[in-house]
């Protein structure tokens, strides 16, 4: 099985494919990224020898680079990630993520259809259906009502996907799963911002009065889950994907300020985003009885492993703030490639 994973150098797609590498060894990991500010080569230190991951810097618009890499890797499958992924910058700057969400990803199931791939995974996100009360849950049938410029390309990208099936009969599979956490998230999403700055001695700036609730779930756990979509999800099929630890935002900051020790004068409510989501919550029943799969990690015993893995790698997030990160990409290719 030789697999493209567009977005492998992001949070999720850099665990992912280590979660490919160790637990499918057999299969080729070709990993494409544009290596925007969210990619960073350095989080695969431990695979730079190994042969069945391959790593292609391109942007997922490039069709020429796309075909050239789906032909000469002979790929089988698509997990796509790629993605400008933070709701805060969609709100200072639409345009890229239109750009990279919606029309990038027609370009790689363009490729897709024409290289008659035996399926194509489009990672979406449970954002997709909007904002909650404070019952109920998203089911796969739960209207599509997207609120931010990021949910509603990542909806544009997700009904596309499905469209590509109805109208081509291509083979894709779509997930849309709640907040994850884990390591090497880039520190301007809550948990690691939140640590950062607790670590500093700085405000820990919290939205509003803090209520919104999101739906957390350990990266890894999504790492399993879209693997047991690939494998055995249904041609056309909608898998929501979650784990059943909803939280408010509040008691998330006030968990990380316990964790490294630090007291909750810290906490600062500043303006709240705009268009802000009140609740996220997700049932992920169609997961676990049509395919088999359930999360493994308790969240309060995660969340404090997580905690712990940013105050261990300092050195990690410290260059991804300074920039340094980079610089990594031409230390180690630039060479190779001239
Ligand atoms: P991320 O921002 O950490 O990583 C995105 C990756 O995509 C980066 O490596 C970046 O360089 C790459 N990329 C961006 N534009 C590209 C382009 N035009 N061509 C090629 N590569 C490009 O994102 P993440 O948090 O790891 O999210 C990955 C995917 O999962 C996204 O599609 C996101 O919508 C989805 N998702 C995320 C979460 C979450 O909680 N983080 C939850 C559900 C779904
Ligand atoms: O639900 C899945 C989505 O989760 C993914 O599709 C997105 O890619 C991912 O970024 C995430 O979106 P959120 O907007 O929920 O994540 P974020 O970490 O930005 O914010 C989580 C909550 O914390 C949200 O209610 C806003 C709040 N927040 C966030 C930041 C960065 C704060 O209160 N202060 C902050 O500084």
């Amino acid at each position: 099985m030789n697999v493209m994973v567009t977005g492998g150098c992001g949070f999720i797609g850099s665990n992912l494919v280590k979660w490919l590498r160790k637990n499918r060894p057999s299969w080729k990991v070709v990993n494409y990224d544009k290596l925007t500010y969210a990619g960073n080569l350095e989080n695969f230190k431990e695979l730079e020898n190994d042969p069945n991951h391959v790593f292609v810097k391109g942007d997922i618009g490039n069709r020429e680079l796309v075909d050239h890499v789906i032909r000469s890797h002979k790929i089988d499958a698509i997990m796509h990630l790629a993605a400008e992924s933070h709701v805060d910058r969609s709100i200072l700057g639409p345009e890229a993520f239109i750009v990279t969400n919606v029309l990038g990803t027609n370009v790689l199931l363009e490729a897709a259809r024409h290289a008659k791939l035996n399926r194509f995974l489009m990672v979406s996100t449970d954002e997709v259906y909007g904002s909650l009360g404070p019952t109920g849950f998203f089911t796969e049938t739960t209207p599509l009502d997207p609120s931010s410029p990021y949910s509603s390309s990542k909806a544009s990208a997700d009904l596309i996907t499905l469209a590509y099936e109805h109208t081509f009969g291509l083979d894709v599979v779509v997930t849309r799963c709640s907040n994850n956490y884990g390591p090497f998230q880039f520190p301007e999403k809550l948990i690691p911002l939140m640590v950062v700055n607790a670590l500093h001695d700085r405000p820990l700036p919290v939205y509003g009065d803090g209520t919104n609730v999101r739906d957390w779930l350990h990266v890894d756990d999504h790492c399993s889950a879209l693997v047991t979509a690939l494998e055995k999800g249904k041609k056309g099929g909608v898998y929501n994907i979650g784990g059943n630890s909803e939280r408010q935002n509040i008691q998330i900051v006030k968990a990380i300020l316990g964790l490294v020790g630090k007291p909750e004068s810290l906490i600062k409510h500043v303006t709240d985003r705009l268009g802000h989501d009140k609740r996220y919550a997700i049932d992920a029943t169609k997961m676990k009885t049509e395919l088999g799969w359930a999360p493994s990690h308790v969240f309060e015993k995660a969340l404090a492993e997580t905690v712990k893995w940013y105050v261990d790698n300092r050195p990690w997030w410290e260059r991804v703030m300074s920039g340094e990160y980079k610089k990594y990409f031409d230390t180690q290719y630039s060479a190779r490639l001239s």
